[in-house]
C-alpha cells in the first residue's frame, strides 16, 4: 500500500462522505468492464455465465462479512435504494399486520424521507430521541412498539458522529417482540464487525462507495429464515433478485462490492486499531493546542475513524475556507441560502452555536500519520487566525460572554 511520507494534499479527511476506490477492487472489476460484459440474466452462452458466476461469488464475499447466507443478498444501486427497499417494501408487504414504525431521530435522510412519504400514504411514524452521546435508548424502543409496529429502523452507525447504536439489544427486543429490524449500516459495515445473527437484524443497508468500492451499488440483506421476511419489490421488471429488485444487474459494480468486502474482512482488525491510533491522534493535537473545543457525541461506542469537534467562536464554513489544503465536511448544510444546523447535532442537543462550528474529519485506508498532523496544524492555524479577529472568543475565554 503507497502510503508514502509527504502528505498529498489536499488531505482527504472526508470519507463517510464516500471513499477513494482501492486499486485492489478496481484490478477485480475491469474484466467486467471490458471482456466478460455479458448480461448476468443470459442463460444460453459463456457471456452470461460468466457475468452470473462473477455475481454469485460477490454474494457470497457480502454475505461472509456480515454472517448472512448468499441467497439473503439483493443487489441495489446503494444504501438510498436498500433504505427505500426495506422500509416501502416491508410496509407494503406487512400492510395487513399493521401500520406502525420506528426510527430514530438522527437516521440518514434516506430512511427520514422514506418515513414521510410513508406517513403521506396514511402510516404512523414514531421518531424516537437520543441523548447527547447520539445514542437511542434500547428502552425506549421497547416502549414505543405496538401491537401495530411493523418495523423498527435504526441505523447502525451515524454518518456524522460516528456513533455506534445498541443494535443487538435493539434486535433482541424486537425478536422478542415480533417486530421486524432493518438496520442502515452503510457507514459501519466493512469497518466494524456486523454480524445479522448476532445482532439479530432482519434487513440491513449497505453501500460500496463508504467501503472502497465504487459508487452506484449497494446491497440489501434480506433474512430468509427464522423469520423469512417479506418484501414488496419497488421496482417491477424482469423479476431479477428473486423478484425484490427488477433490472439487468451491474455486475463490475458488484464484483467491486464484493471484493471490497473480502479486502474489509481481512484488514478489519489490523486497519480499524491503526484509524483509531492517528484518530486519537488527530484528537490529542487539536486539544493540546486549542482551548475551548469539544467532541460532539460519546467516544465510547463510535467508529474509530470518526471525529466531529466544536471549535467555539468559529463559523465552520470559514474554518473550512482557511483549512486549505484539507477536504473535511461541517455540521451545517446550506438550504434555501441559509446555513441550517445539522438535524443530527440539534437532535443531541448541541446548540446551535455549536453546531455551526462543527467539523467532521472521517479518516480513511489511504490516509498517513503525516496527512492527519497535516490536518491538525492546518486546522489549529485557522482557528487560531479566525478567533484573532473574534470579539466574541475574547469574551468567551473571559467568561464575559453570557448568552
Ligand atoms: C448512513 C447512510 N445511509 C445511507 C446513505 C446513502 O448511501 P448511498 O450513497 O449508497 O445511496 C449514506 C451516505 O451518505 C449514509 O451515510
Amino acid at each position: 500500500m503507497d502510503r508514502s511520507a509527504q502528505p498529498r494534499t489536499p488531505v482527504y479527511l472526508d470519507h463517510h462522505a464516500t471513499t477513494p476506490l482501492d486499486p485492489r477492487v478496481l484490478a477485480a472489476m475491469m474484466p467486467y468492464l471490458t471482456g466478460k460484459f455479458g448480461n448476468a440474466a443470459s442463460r444460453s452462452h459463456k457471456f452470461g455465465w460468466e457475468a452470473e458466476q462473477a455475481v454469485e461469488e460477490s454474494r457470497r464475499q457480502i454475505a461472509s462479512l456480515i454472517g448472512a447466507s448468499p441467497r439473503e443478498i439483493i443487489f441495489t444501486s446503494g444504501a438510498t435504494e436498500s433504505d427505500n427497499l426495506a422500509i416501502k417494501g416491508v410496509a407494503e408487504a406487512y400492510a395487513g399486520k399493521g401500520d406502525h414504525l420506528i426510527v430514530c431521530a438522527i437516521e440518514h435522510k434516506a430512511v427520514l424521507d422514506v418515513c414521510r412519504r410513508l406517513e403521506q400514504r396514511g402510516a404512523r411514524v414514531t421518531r424516537l430521541p437520543v441523548g447527547r452521546d447520539g445514542l437511542v435508548d434500547p428502552g425506549a424502543v421497547e416502549a414505543a412498539i405496538e401491537e401495530r409496529t411493523v418495523l423498527v429502523s435504526i441505523m447502525y452507525a451515524n454518518n456524522e458522529v460516528g456513533t455506534l447504536q445498541p443494535v443487538a439489544e435493539i434486535g433482541r427486543i424486537c425478536r422478542e417482540r415480533g417486530v421486524l429490524f432493518h438496520s442502515d449500516a452503510a457507514q459501519a459495515v466493512g469497518k466494524v464487525p456486523v454480524n445479522v445473527d448476532a445482532d439479530q437484524i432482519d434487513l440491513l443497508s449497505i453501500s460500496a462507495h463508504k467501503m472502497y468500492g465504487p459508487k452506484g451499488v449497494g446491497a440489501l440483506y434480506v433474512r430468509e429464515r427464522e423469520p423469512r421476511v417479506r418484501l414488496m419489490g419497488q421496482m417491477d421488471g424482469g423479476g431479477h433478485e428473486r423478484g425484490m429488485r427488477s433490472g439487468t444487474l451491474n455486475v463490475p459494480g458488484i464484483v467491486g462490492l464484493g471484493e471490497a468486502c473480502a479486502i474489509c474482512g481481512r484488514e478489519m482488525d489490523e486497519e480499524s486499531a491503526r484509524l483509531r491510533r492517528l484518530r486519537d491522534r488527530l484528537r490529542a493535537k487539536l486539544e493540546a493546542e486549542l482551548d475551548e473545543v469539544s467532541v460532539n457525541g460519546g467516544m465510547e461506542h463510535r467508529l474509530p475513524h470518526n471525529l466531529n469537534m466544536s471549535f467555539a467562536c468559529v463559523e465552520a464554513e470559514s474554518l473550512m475556507m482557511g483549512m486549505s489544503g484539507v477536504a473535511v465536511s461541517s455540521g451545517s448544510a446550506c438550504t434555501s441560502a441559509v446555513m441550517e444546523p445539522s438535524y443530527v447535532l440539534k437532535a443531541m442537543g448541541v446548540a446551535d452555536d455549536a453546531a455551526h462550528s462543527s467539523i467532521r474529519f472521517s479518516l480513511g485506508r489511504f490516509n498517513t500519520e503525516e496527512e492527519v498532523d497535516y490536518a491538525a496544524e492546518r486546522t489549529i492555524e485557522a482557528v487560531k487566525k479566525l478567533r484573532e479577529l473574534s470579539p466574541m472568543y475574547e469574551m468567551t475565554r473571559e467568561g464575559t460572554w453570557f448568552k
